[in-house]
């Protein structure tokens, strides 16, 4: 176990110190070296601090495709794009050849059987059931509501008390409380009021935040490599068999209560509609392959919606609200309209706010600093296809069967080729088209949500949970980044900041 540790650090770090070496002047040229046995291996190694930039500068190099060489026999070479075309063919013109692949199963094996996992005739009837979901009416209520009560009662007086109190506070962790509040709500029903004054440790949260990182890095590794990790529950391994034994013992404990509930007769009341409800009652003859006697099956189900809805759209608040803070002039604009559009009487400033779908849709430029934020950091930055069989992409590069293919939207976003020369500004006008209507722009160009078939199911859910946050935020505070802290992204499935957003907010207005 030790053995093993060491050779891991000490390969990396004699990588390190022979590329530091080498180069006087580090380009990702240089860096991209592929050097026999080694590959291309060590340049990540050196880079992966600013891994989510380096393959900006990368892909802008190499006409947006670089097939990455690992080291010889470790199974780990990749094609890495951000090539729009090559996004559309993968994602939506010839998307039956691109399953996730037994491979991404492997690697994501926390998710078990969900929706996230699964490929083929169980993936299509684990979509068709959640999009029947998502698309009712009902849910759709129940989404806006539960939103709005988490703001009310929890988000808007713990940011009150920090404003009060002068306090600083985190932005990232107060958004992954809501998002976390709300999702579960959706999920399970239940509320775990995670944004309470006292901010309680969220076990659940950090499961699900600690194996998104350790599954980035399994990437990178053969699978014999951390397989064996894994078993002897060793490095950030040892981090994943944690997060596992939480999400179970989590997922286990809300799928009793609810089989409680229901055998003593109590029901979701008025337009409640929760995740696990609905698949407990849901009519299997019309879903093969479903098993909701199975806790199993509900268990990968909670998971899966979890990790779909929670840290996405925290981690999109929280770049939403770090760019505006850098953007002074975008912050009056959102609020120049949200009181133009949706304005407040002097006496209903004590009232609780309500809103419906299209007060929201109405907000255009608010809407426009949402997309802008997912274009420069897609809480998703990057997507794992494996062919089934072997293909020509858009780009001309061969992909054999089973090979990996990585899609980064990180990099597309910000794709000077795609976006033009101000590709790294944060610009919603971009957004707004020349009628002031949103301007809509194509899936395999801004694939934050994905792109064909796969799109993500939640997108709509998430805009609203954003925008029903940012609106009453806006309103209520001022919000000062504290200056000089250090922004950097964490390695992980889930663009977060290592070190949080951290911010002091003062009241705007005494009501
Ligand atoms: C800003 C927030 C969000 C972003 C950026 C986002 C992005 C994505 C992306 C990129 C995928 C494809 C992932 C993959 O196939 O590996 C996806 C899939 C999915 N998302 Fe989201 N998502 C967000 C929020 C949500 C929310 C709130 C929900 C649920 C309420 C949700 C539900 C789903 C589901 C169920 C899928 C699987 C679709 C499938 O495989 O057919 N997402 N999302």
């Amino acid at each position: 176990m030790a053995l093993i540790g060491f050779l891991e650090v000490s390969a990396a770090f004699i990588s390190f110190l022979i590329f530091r070496l080498l180069l006087n002047k580090k380009t990702h040229h240089a860096l991209l070296t592929d050097w026999p046995f080694l590959g291309m291996l060590p340049g990540l190694l050196v880079e992966i601090p600013r891994l989510y930039d380096w393959s900006v500068d990368v892909l802008e190099a190499t006409a947006m495709t670089l097939l990455f060489k690992g080291p010889l026999f470790s199974g780990t070479d990749l094609l890495f794009t951000s090539d729009p075309a090559n996004i559309r063919h993968v994602l939506s013109s010839n998307f039956a050849n691109y399953p996730k692949g037994p491979e991404f199963k492997k690697i994501f094996d926390v998710l078990g059987d969900g929706i996230f996992n699964s490929d083929f005739e169980l993936w299509k009837n684990l979509r068709r059931s959640a999009h029947s979901l998502l698309s009712r009416q009902d849910f759709q209520k129940f989404t806006l509501s539960s939103s709005e009560s988490v703001v009310k009662n929890g988000l808007l007086p713990l940011l009150d008390q920090a404003a009060e109190k002068n306090i600083v506070v985190d932005l990232q962790d107060v958004f992954q409380r809501y998002t976390f509040d709300t999702t579960l709500i959706l999920a399970t029903g239940h509320d775990p009021k995670s944004l309470s004054i006292e901010m309680p440790r969220v076990e659940f949260g950090n499961a699900v935040e600690d194996a998104g990182e350790v599954v980035l890095y399994r990437h990178l590794k053969p699978i014999i490599l951390w397989k064996l990790q894994h078993w002897l529950g060793f490095g950030v391994e040892k981090k994943m068999r944690n997060a596992i034994t939480v999400a179970n013992r989590e997922c286990m404990n809300h799928i009793r209560a609810k089989r409680e509930e229901k055998s003593r007769g109590i029901h979701s009341e008025g337009e409640a509609m929760d995740l696990l409800s609905y698949y407990m009652e849901i009519d299997t003859t019309q879903y093969d392959l479903l098993n909701p006697s199975d806790d199993k099956f509900l268990r990968d189900t909670i998971l899966s919606f979890m990790v779909a809805g929670r840290d996405t759209t925290s981690s999109g608040l929280t770049w939403f609200f770090w760019l505006l803070s850098r953007n002074p002039k975008a912050m009056a604009k959102v609020r120049q309209e949200i009181s133009t559009i949706l304005p407040r009487p002097i006496s209903q400033l004590d009232k609780d706010r309500s809103f419906n779908a299209s007060d929201l849709n109405n907000l255009v430029y608010l809407h426009g600093a949402v997309c802008e934020t997912l274009r420069l950091y897609p809480p998703v930055p990057f997507q794992h296809k494996s062919p089934a069989k072997a293909d020509v992409l858009p780009s001309g590069h061969r992909v054999e069967a089973n090979s990996k293919i990585v899609l980064s939207y990180y990099a597309l976003g910000r794709m000077r080729s795609v976006w033009g020369d101000d590709a790294s500004d944060f610009k919603p006008e971009r957004w707004i088209s020349d009628s002031g209507g949103s301007r809509h722009e194509p899936s395999f160009k801004f694939a934050a949500f994905n792109a064909g078939p796969r799109t993500c199911l939640g997108k709509q859910v998430a805009l609203m949970q954003m925008k029903v946050a940012a609106l009453e935020i806006l309103e209520n505070f001022d919000i000062t980044a504290i200056e000089g802290q250090k922004v950097e992204l964490v390695p992980s499935v889930i663009l977060r900041m290592k070190h949080g957003f951290k911010a002091v907010m003062t009241k705007r207005r005494k009501t």
